[in-house]
């Protein structure tokens, strides 16, 4: 059984980032992101907190927007025109989910897709299905396939079984595995919550990739012996052994998975590090691409 190691790969994600911010800073252009929070999520703090430190830590231009749960849909709308129009920002990710009177569709509609690093706006995902490669991917489907590519396992022919359906990581992963190319050509089946006989159906999976956020769900009992599992969960679980009072665990059931598995990722230390990676490598994608000069 082979450890994807995410942390490692995200490594190298970041050292090809710092290169291409060095050959930016040299035009004299500083890449910019801007994370907006609305409410006090614990985890979504804790998520917008490590975007903006590894911005810091990459020499990335960031500016962090905690905005209070009362916050309205003006705005926060007022907010989004504003970094649209302001020159030293080049992406934009406002944390999902937003507090629920907030119309999130409409938030993101208003992101600038050139500036749109998340790959939410309905012009990025159409992008995707196009398979045009001057939009922008959902960091962790993309992270993902970095992750597979990382570590030699062929996608092209394979059968690969998503399970959840969500347009952060189930849809968009599904266009990618199925696009033409390099991490891509795959036979891909997306299940879900209503999916019936789930395990007959993971069971066929030669890369199976876990993104349903509920601790544990994957068992043995969904594994083909020799596949590749891929768990996106990150689920906080009560565990009044840890300082903190809980810890983080996937969607896969480790223990019971990893023996029957060619390679599987950890949680922590999988697709998180990936996710965040992928992030600062759009953020300067998306600066390359509104500074191109020719
Ligand atoms: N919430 C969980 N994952 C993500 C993400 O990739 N982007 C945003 N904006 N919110 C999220």
């Amino acid at each position: 059984m082979q450890l994807i190691r995410g942390k490692e790969v995200a490594e190298t994600v970041l050292a090809e980032c710092r290169e291409e911010i060095a050959h930016l800073k040299a035009r004299g252009i500083t890449p910019g992101l801007a994370v907006v929070l609305v409410g006090d999520d614990p985890a979504s703090r804790a998520y917008v907190r490590s975007k903006d430190r590894k911005c810091q830590e990459l020499g990335l231009y960031s500016v962090r927007h905690e905005l209070s749960a009362e916050t309205t849909q003006d705005e926060l709308l007022a907010l989004v025109r504003q970094l649209n129009a302001d020159p030293a920002i080049h992406g934009i990710l406002v944390q999902s989910p937003p507090p629920p009177h907030i119309d999130e569709a409409a938030i993101v509609r208003a992101i600038d897709p050139a500036k749109d690093v998340d790959g939410f706006h309905p012009v990025n995902v159409a992008k995707l299905a196009l398979e045009d490669p001057t939009g922008f991917v959902p960091c962790t489907p993309l992270g993902c396939q970095r992750l597979l590519q990382a570590s030699g396992i062929e996608t092209r022919g394979a059968h690969a079984v998503i399970v959840g359906r969500s347009m952060i990581v189930g849809k968009p992963m599904a266009l990618l595995l199925m696009a033409k190319g390099p991490g891509g050509d795959a036979t891909v089946t997306v299940t879900h919550s209503r999916t019936q006989n789930l395990p007959a159906i993971t069971r066929q999976a030669d890369i199976l990739i876990a993104a349903i956020g509920r601790p544990h769900f994957i068992r043995a009992e969904h594994i083909k012996p020799g596949a590749v599992v891929i768990d996106v969960g990150i689920n906080r679980i009560d565990d009044p052994t840890s300082e903190k009072g809980y810890r983080i665990v996937g969607d896969v059931a480790f223990d019971e998975v990893a023996p029957l598995c060619r390679a599987i990722t950890p949680v922590p230390g999988g697709v998180g590090p990936m996710t965040i990676a992928l992030l600062m490598s759009n953020t300067i994608k998306a600066c390359r691409q509104l500074t191109a000069t020719t």
